[in-house]
């Protein structure tokens, strides 16, 4: 653990914070044209507040700035400053919120007051997240010592579970890069699973999935207790076999193959499918036991 560990998980939150405060400017152009799309607008708005400031703030405002107090630099002064400036930003936020679905309809002139409000917002915020990265986190890696790094990184993973949930900046970190390489496209319907909830999903599956990545190491599968009850070693191909047959998966020459196998008076079914990411990139074989009628 570096003693800087906790300044780079801030620090790239903060890079996230200010690709969302671009597309917000974007779409602040685009209302100003009268061209505006609230439900992203919203979107971005959400992400703002959900992230940059229940994830975010609140990390600093209950975990990073109380160290810091404990660990002597003044509460008054950047703290202090900083502190007001979360306020005001969470209240702007709610407002611009709750105001966004008026703004359709609203005169040129109210339209502009909102748009300068929240460019105004974006601007300061940016400002504030310079001050944070260039004059507060400095000032805290002088201050916060070695030995209190895990501790502040383990409130920050708690702050991601309990305001959001495991993951989240995984989520919004994705959710970023789909708005930019797609700005028209619409939200993605669901968020990104975490690593567990992947895990459990797979576990209610009424059969046996294995994932092998590119290098043919078993990545994911069911729990032990379900995996148990199928005789892999007489159910399997030979080793020589499963290398030869991932390697035809690998290459294209086939993009599946199935297995199906007899022991002790069971009958199973083995599927291997080549697994490709969306630019056709080959990651993995996905290995599926089913047992079968005879
Ligand atoms: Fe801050
Ligand atoms: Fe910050």
């Amino acid at each position: 653990m570096s003693q800087n560990a906790w300044q780079e998980v801030l620090t790239y939150e903060h890079d996230l914070i200010v690709r969302g405060l671009a597309l917000l400017n974007t779409e602040l152009d685009n209302l100003e044209a009268g061209k505006a799309d609230l439900v992203k607008m919203q979107q971005i708005l959400d992400f703002l507040l959900d992230f940059g400031d229940k994830v975010h703030n609140v990390k600093e405002e209950n975990h990073l700035f109380p160290l810091l107090v404990e660990r002597g630099v003044p509460q008054s002064g950047l703290i202090r400053d900083m502190l007001l400036e979360h306020e005001a930003e969470r209240e702007l936020l709610v407002r611009a919120l709750t105001r966004l679905n008026m703004m359709l309809h609203a005169s040129l002139e109210d339209r502009h007051l909102f748009v300068n409000k929240l460019r105004a917002y974006a601007a300061r915020r940016q400002e504030h997240i310079e001050i944070e990265n260039k004059e507060l986190y400095p000032l805290g890696i002088a201050a916060i010592p070695l030995e209190d790094v895990d501790k502040l990184l383990a409130s920050f993973a708690r702050v991601d579970e309990i305001n959001l949930y495991q993951n989240a900046v995984l989520h919004f970190t994705r959710l970023l890069q789909h708005w930019e390489e797609r700005p028209s496209a619409p939200l993605p319907a669901a968020r990104t699973l975490s690593n567990s909830e992947w895990q459990a999903v797979v576990d209610h599956l009424p059969l046996a999935m294995v994932f092998y990545d590119a290098q043919n190491i078993a990545e994911m599968s069911n729990s032990l207790a379900q995996r148990r009850t199928i005789p892999w070693q007489d159910v399997r191909p030979a080793e020589s076999q499963m290398a030869a047959l991932f390697e035809k998966l690998r290459s294209g020459s086939e993009d599946s193959a199935v297995v199906t196998k007899e022991s002790g008076g069971r009958n199973f079914q083995l599927v291997y499918r080549a697994v490709r990411n969306e630019k056709g990139v080959f990651i993995g074989t996905l290995e599926i036991v089913t047992e079968i009628k005879p």
